[in-house]
């Protein structure tokens, strides 16, 4: 019997895991669409395939997932190279640009939501084909929308009813400020390199700012001994106010953060503000969302400059997160009738009725003919308000029986009568 792919998962309402009930992940879907078009953004699916260029020049190729080799690669048959989106904001930007959204007023407000794919270990909370909510505002660099964009995903979380967050706003300062810095922690760490991981020691040329995510206890070892300096210090002027606009925008919208000085992101897009939403059910080293400005990434892609910033919820994350509080998600309604044939002739009268009425009200059938005791049984299971009992007797009178569950009343009725009836 064949199996899904590890890291790949089947989302339905029975599933076992939290994060895979459909429910649960429809509801932080809905709640989120709900969220972000009450601020006026609007949707755009974009394909889960780009050119691999789009990826590579978009995340950069110091990210994770460029070095990592985390992008699941496909050749089409022209021999051009594809790739399944590791994050949505690339192809977003790819969009805006395509589509001239430069002319419209801006900002621009887009968000999205769908599977993602990297290619990472399969652990609880990380996956190959995850799902995210993606809101971008892009085409005007202003810390009020980077403070829109915070408030706008902490709003989110706190609808669905999400209390233990914590919000971790850093800043990546300019590329110049951030080539500084990462010359500071190479000559900083140099002299040290024999004691780093692997992993680390390859970053010190390219990327020595990951080094500080480094989950490593080796490398977290070397940093504390070292008392390496944040990158927050090493913002230059712009950045600089940038950052305290963007602080103090939030503090008057009361949406509280701490600033987490040497905050560091995986992608390699981001310029100035950068930030990540944790919660204590998903530990210290993982986030329920992040996000960040990325005034860059367009010219990357070889289009206009246009600046923008954004966010990304990890919609399984959001679901371990709403287990662990005790949450409950909304059940699904339950029908208002459900029809039972006591015989083979009355199935496809039940369906018939079940058509008619179906429109307008929520109608379930018995498939198979049943005792009318077991069809009960069925209809209670099902949390149906009604049960309508289609036999031979009903038949010969042109009517059906009808019983109330909950008083237990019964009693017939034609079948014109049941519109009237539920749709009062
Ligand atoms: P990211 O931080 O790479 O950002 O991913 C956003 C969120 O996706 C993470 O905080 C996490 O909740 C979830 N996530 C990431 N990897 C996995 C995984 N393997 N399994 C399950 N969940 C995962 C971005 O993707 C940026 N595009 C966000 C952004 C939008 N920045 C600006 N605009």
């Amino acid at each position: 019997m064949l199996r899904a792919v590890p890291g790949s998962n089947d989302i339905f309402p029975q599933a076992k895991e939290y994060p895979f009930r459909e429910p649960v992940f429809r509801h932080i879907v809905r709640t989120a669409e709900e969220v972000l078009r009450n601020a006026g953004a609007q949707m755009i699916h974009t394909p889960i395939f780009e050119q691999l260029e789009v990826f590579q020049r978009g995340v950069g190729l110091t990210s994770d997932i460029v070095v990592k080799k985390e992008m699941f690669v496909l050749e089409d048959r022209g021999g051009r190279l594809l790739a399944l989106r590791p994050e949505p904001t690339a192809a977003v930007v790819r969009a805006y640009n395509e589509h001239g959204m430069k002319v419209w007023p801006q900002p621009v407000r887009l968000f999205t939501w769908g599977p993602i794919f990297r290619g990472e270990r399969p652990q609880k909370g990380r996956y190959r084909q995850f799902h995210q909510v993606d809101y971008e505002a892009l085409g005007l660099a202003d810390p009020l929308l980077d403070a829109e964009a915070i408030a706008l995903m902490v709003r989110i979380y706190r609808t669905l009813g999400l209390r233990n967050l914590e919000v971790r706003l850093g800043s990546v300062g300019d590329p110049e400020d951030r080539a500084r810095y990462n010359q500071y922690l190479r000559g900083l760490l140099m002299p040290h390199a024999d004691r780093l991981s692997e992993e680390s020691r390859a970053r010190l040329e390219a990327n020595p700012m990951r080094i500080l995510d480094s989950k490593s206890e080796q490398d977290q070892a070397v940093l504390a001994e070292l008392g390496v300096r944040p990158m927050l210090e090493f913002l230059g002027e712009e950045a600089q106010a940038f950052h305290e606009q963007v602080c103090r925008y939030l503090e008057r919208l009361g949406v509280a953060y701490t600033v987490d000085p040497s905050l560091v992101r995986g992608l390699d897009y981001y310029v100035r503000t950068a930030w990540e939403v944790h919660h204590m059910a998903i530990g210290a080293k993982s986030a329920l969302g992040g996000g960040g400005r990325y005034d860059g990434l367009s010219e990357m892609l070889g289009g206009p400059r246009v600046p923008g910033v954004g966010f990304g919820i990890g919609i399984e994350r959001v679901a371990i997160a709403l287990e662990q509080e005790g949450v409950v998600v909304p059940p699904d309604p339950s029908p208002t009738l459900y029809l039972a044939p006591l015989d083979e002739p009355a199935k496809i009268e039940a369906l018939a009725l079940a058509e008619q009425l179906r429109p307008r009200v929520y109608v379930e059938i018995g498939y198979t003919p049943k005792s009318p005791r077991k069809a009960l049984e069925d209809a209670l299971r099902k949390g149906a308000q009604y049960v309508g009992f289609l036999g031979e007797a009903e038949r010969t009178r042109g009517v059906i029986t009808l019983k109330h569950l909950q008083s237990g009343e019964q009693r017939e009725v034609e079948p014109f009568q049941l519109h009237s009836l539920f749709e009062e």
